[in-house]
């Protein structure tokens, strides 16, 4: 539909866009604008139209659009008309990912040049260097609170050296992945510094109130995220004589994104960091950008109208820029932030997995898919032209979003299956070898989580400890089975960095006094690089872990199959232990390719009868991509080996 009000208003902009702007070639900049004025108008509306200064304020999100395209380098334009063209780009099996701390990989960003090798070996081309900016010592939740949005920490380096390292990515044709922590800055920024002076202007750029009225009817149902170290989600300022939101640390305060001052700002810092080389923009807590009495203060319908305006108006200054959000809740929740009532993504392009990480582990823990099938199932399928970012740890917690309908369909009570994990994880269950550490409990809820680098959840530790050749072997399979399950289901696999060496827990973070509290730093260790020197000499635990890995993704490479175009179908089957899906393709090679993993200790048999519906086996034999092998399907069954998979190609 035309739409008078929105296409006037447009006119009015372009005609009092800043001169400088104007005399730079901006016809792709304005076709871009104009198809999503509309959208772009309707979303500020929705959220800032009752302000009597909304059309001024309309008026700098435009500038700040146009502002940071004129500033963007000729060879990223170029970059985004490719990508306009080719749009499914991102959908590719070839993608890979990796996610690691800089200092705690390479010391620095400098550094970083002469570890991409390594990175290579193993066959990544998609790297998230986790957070890079300026922020206090100490006080700063691993870079999550940001003293200034624009500036790299020193410890790191500076900006030209990420210019520097950008462009040597981009000549090795991998991506680059930064952060931008949206939801909060920290205590230091410059705002926050303000707003305790008593500016009312910044107070207003978070949430502040003078007594306890307004944060109490908050507290009543806003649950807690750091419940042990950050109980409460207000913290008094004694500067500022007023109480202010935090919803994480005390340190992060959050940004009060009812103030269109703040979008405006956040959203060139987007665009800032698209035109420092960032692929992909990691967007930080997305689930919180909306905080609302009487509610949780996540997931809020208006966290959504911002995330898709920050697109939109990504959209038209830097189209070729994706983001990740970084939404770690309910499974029927997270899938919303690639948006809703929609065909393609159009809040993010891809979001965490939680959903399949905290269903792989339970996986592992039981031994059988009762609660991943049906979890699974019981998900929307996503929208076109969105991915998931698939992994097995991160520098986060495991958190145990299951659906509470689902573990109860899956036979179990949700309060004892979620302290069985807890305990499974921690090592507190007889039997269980895992040396994790828990996270997050809360006696108030009985909630909590779980931290642990994942050899060390797998039982590597103990294994090795306990120098049991059966029991290495067991945590090896499990790392890589794992992994099988990120490379193949449908997504980016985003690995995390020490994994592909069996990198165990590191105890160092208790004697830090910024760190103890937190056991999330037991699994962010600095890289020992002579352990990842032993991927080379055959035999070690390093090379079993880590030429397996390397072979998985570069076959999963040749698999068009495993592209993300939502062609997968989860067969059940009646073996509980088994976790099964086929991966189909219209194009090239192997376009029919069955996936098979058995989560348990045993060797478990498939019935493929059961599979005879979809009349998958044809033929006598059938061939593993993974291992190469060929395998005979005469008997009617196959065996899968204990915590082993097939990659089939029919
Ligand atoms: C994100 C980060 C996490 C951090 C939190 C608060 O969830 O992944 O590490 O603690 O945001 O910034
Ligand atoms: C919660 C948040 C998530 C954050 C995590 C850190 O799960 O939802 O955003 O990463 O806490 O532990």
């Amino acid at each position: 539909m035309y739409e008078q009000v929105s296409h006037s208003l447009l006119n009015d902009i372009l005609i009092g866009l800043d001169p400088k702007v104007g005399c730079e070639d901006l016809k792709h900049f304005y076709i871009r604008l104009g198809a999503n004025f509309y959208t772009i108008h309707s979303l500020f509306h929705q959220l800032y139209g009752d302000r009597r200064d909304f059309r001024v304020q309309l008026h700098k999100l435009v500038d700040v659009m146009a502002k940071q395209y004129v500033s963007r380098p000729p060879e990223f334009r170029q970059r985004d008309l490719a990508r306009e063209k080719d749009h499914d780009w991102f959908l590719s099996q070839k993608l890979v990912g990796y996610a690691l701390y800089c200092q705690e990989y390479a010391q620095s960003l400098n550094g970083m040049h002469d570890k991409l090798d390594y990175l290579q070996e193993l066959g990544i081309n998609l790297v998230h260097i986790m957070p890079i900016l300026d922020g206090p010592k100490g006080r700063n939740d691993g870079g999550y609170a940001v003293r200034d949005f624009r500036k790299i920490d020193d410890k790191y380096g500076t900006l030209a050296d990420l210019d520097t390292l950008s462009a040597d990515m981009r000549s090795r044709d991998m991506l680059l992945v930064l952060d931008v922590v949206v939801n909060h800055t920290s205590d230091e920024h410059e705002w926050a510094i303000k707003a305790k002076k008593g500016n009312k202007k910044y107070q207003d750029y978070y949430y502040t109130y003078s007594d306890r009225k307004i944060p109490d009817l908050f507290e009543e149902t806003m649950p807690e995220v750091f419940p042990e170290t950050a109980p409460g989600n207000f913290t008094w300022n004694e500067d500022m004589q007023r109480w202010v939101m935090t919803v994480f640390n005390n340190f992060q305060w959050d940004l009060n994104y009812k103030n269109p001052a703040v979008f405006i700002e956040m959203l060139d810092i987007i665009l800032f960091w698209a035109n420092h080389g960032a692929d992909v923009v990691r967007l930080d807590a997305v689930a919180f950008l909306w905080k609302k009495i009487g509610s949780a203060s996540q997931n809020e319908r208006e966290a959504h109208l911002i995330l898709q305006l920050m697109k939109d108006c990504c959209q038209v200054t830097a189209p070729g820029t994706l983001f990740i959000a970084e939404a770690i809740v309910a499974p029927l929740e997270i899938i919303k932030y690639f948006g809703e009532d929609a065909v393609n993504a159009k809040e993010c392009e891809i979001a965490y997995n939680a959903t399949y990480m905290a269903l792989l582990w339970e996986a592992v823990a039981t031994k059988k898919t009762l609660l991943l099938n049906r979890g699974l199932r019981n998900l929307p399928t996503k929208l076109d032209r969105a991915t998931w970012l698939n992994y097995v740890r991160c520098h986060d917690d495991i958190g145990l979003g299951f659906d509470d309908n689902d573990i109860r369909a899956s036979g179990y009570d949700p309060q004892a299956h979620r302290r069985f994990m807890v305990d499974y994880y921690t090592g507190a269950y007889p039997g269980s070898t895992a040396t994790g550490v828990a996270f997050g409990v809360n006696p108030k809820t009985g909630d909590a989580r779980i931290s642990g680098s994942l050899a060390s959840l797998a039982g590597l530790e103990t294994a090795l400890l306990q120098n049991d050749e059966h029991a290495i072997d067991t945590s090896i399979r499990t790392i890589i089975l794992l992994h099988s399950m990120i490379a193949s289901f449908g997504g980016i696999p985003l690995l995390y960095y020490g994994d592909a060496i069996g990198t165990l827990n590191d105890n160092t973070y208790l004697d830090d006094e910024n760190k103890h509290h937190d056991s999330r730093w037991v699994h962010r260790p600095t890289l020992d690089w002579n352990k990842a020197a032993r991927r080379h000499e055959p035999g070690t635990v390093e090379n079993r872990i880590f030429t397996a890995i390397q072979k998985m993704l570069a076959v999963r490479k040749q698999i068009p199959a495993f592209a993300d175009l939502n062609n997968r179908e989860i067969f059940e089957t009646n073996n509980p232990h088994l976790f099964t899906f086929l991966r189909f393709t219209s194009r090239g090679i192997h376009s029919r390719v069955l996936v098979i993993a058995n989560f348990d200790l045993s060797p478990q048999h498939l019935n493929l009868k059961e599979l005879e519906a979809v009349n998958l086996f044809e033929h006598r034999e059938t061939k593993d991509l993974y291992s190469g092998n060929t395998l005979s399907t005469k008997s009617g069954t196959l065996e899968i080996p204990p915590l082993g998979f097939y990659w089939l190609a029919l």
